[in-house]
């Protein structure tokens, strides 16, 4: 049997819809590599996932949704930060699947109708920008927001941690079994996996990789700072195992994910993130987002220089996408240095 035929068996039982391109490429980077005088890099392709610019939410949303789905909802709840990449594939989505879809969206300094906030209007969400922060206080009014819908007749599933983190994780577990064949066919052996994330992405790359037995070690770089963040990944990670049926225990330990890229907050630019973003753009054609992807190949790039990977080495770079935030800040991302 292939390597990873079994998880993908697995992955398939579980309920899900079909809203993107998989698998998605792991491309090679050879001028990136020789750029940096570091090790052979590759790019999971992840921002070419095909529904609505693509990006690491479609996989995830192919579960999340399949979830509703299966439990009868017409009518999706979703909300975030107003830039949000989540909250634009599920407004696409929805779309492609005859759903409803409510979004309520934090405002902040990019609470502007570009990027992602005008895709949300184009693919006919219904949305409206709030005067709440977004995590646990966003979470009420989305399901305050269910329950006036459910009262108007309507059938409302409202995306949320725990369950869509826990799907995510499920999703990435699958993405790992991929890769793995992937590897299989370009004849490597990754000793690293990088990607942004502080959620379900990297806690299905921990449980995909322990549970093949990969050599592969995922590095998550946070866009954000989260309270109890190996605790909540390690759960997530633990409670996709349970639904995926695997024995495979998640600990706190398995996993490493670093805060030192986020720069002044969640949401602005680092200089080192768009330098990155520029250097992967014109050495090989490949454009970051401003907000996850740039800040983890800045973290990616200071590793080599660093030595922590050598020209030995072998690393994959998961780009989860997010580029049509690009369009948001573009005032920030031509201003000189
Ligand atoms: C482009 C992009 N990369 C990475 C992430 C992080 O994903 P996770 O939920 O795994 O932290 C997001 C989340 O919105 C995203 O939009």
């Amino acid at each position: 049997m292939k390597i990873g035929e079994d998880l993908i068996q697995k992955v398939s039982q579980i309920p899900q819809v079909d809203l993107g391109h998989f698998p998605t490429p792991l491309e090679e980077c050879p001028r990136l590599s020789e750029a940096l005088g570091g090790p052979r890099i590759f790019i999971k392709r992840e921002d070419c996932s095909g529904l609505a610019f693509g990006g690491n939410k479609v996989r995830q949303l192919t579960f999340t949704l399949g979830d509703a789905v299966a439990q009868g909802a017409d009518t999706i709840v979703h909300g975030a930060a107003s830039q949000s990449n989540h909250c634009r594939q599920a407004a696409a989505a929805c779309g492609k699947l005859g759903l409803n879809c409510y979004l309520r969206l934090a405002r902040d300094h990019k609470s502007i109708v570009q990027g992602n906030l005008l895709l949300d209007n184009l693919a006919g969400a219904e949305v409206e920008v709030v005067d709440v922060p977004f995590g646990p206080e966003l979470d009420v009014v989305k399901y305050e927001l269910a329950a006036d819908l459910k009262k108007q007749g309507l059938k409302p599933y409202v995306v949320a941690s725990p369950r869509s983190t826990a799907l995510a994780a499920v999703a990435f577990t699958w993405c790992i079994a991929e890769i793995a064949q992937q590897q299989e066919q370009l004849g490597i052996d990754a000793d690293w996996i990088y990607t942004a994330s502080v959620g379900g992405t990297q806690a299905g790359l921990v449980l995909g990789t322990k549970t093949l037995g990969l050599k592969m070690k995922p590095f998550g770089i946070a866009p954000i700072v989260w309270e109890n963040k190996l605790e909540r990944l390690s759960s997530a990670a633990n409670s996709a195992a349970d639904l995926l049926g695997v024995d495979t225990h998640v600990t706190e330990s398995d996993i490493q994910n670093t805060d030192d890229y986020i720069g002044e907050a969640y949401g602005y630019l680092t200089r080192e993130g768009i330098d990155a973003l520029k250097l992967v753009a014109k050495t090989e054609g490949i454009f970051l987002d401003p907000v996850y992807t740039a800040k983890a190949m800045a973290c990616l790039i200071d590793h080599i220089q660093r030595g922590k990977l050598g020209r030995d080495d072998t690393v994959i770079f998961l780009h989860t996408g997010g580029t049509p935030a690009l369009f948001a800040y573009h005032e920030e991302l031509v201003a000189d240095p």
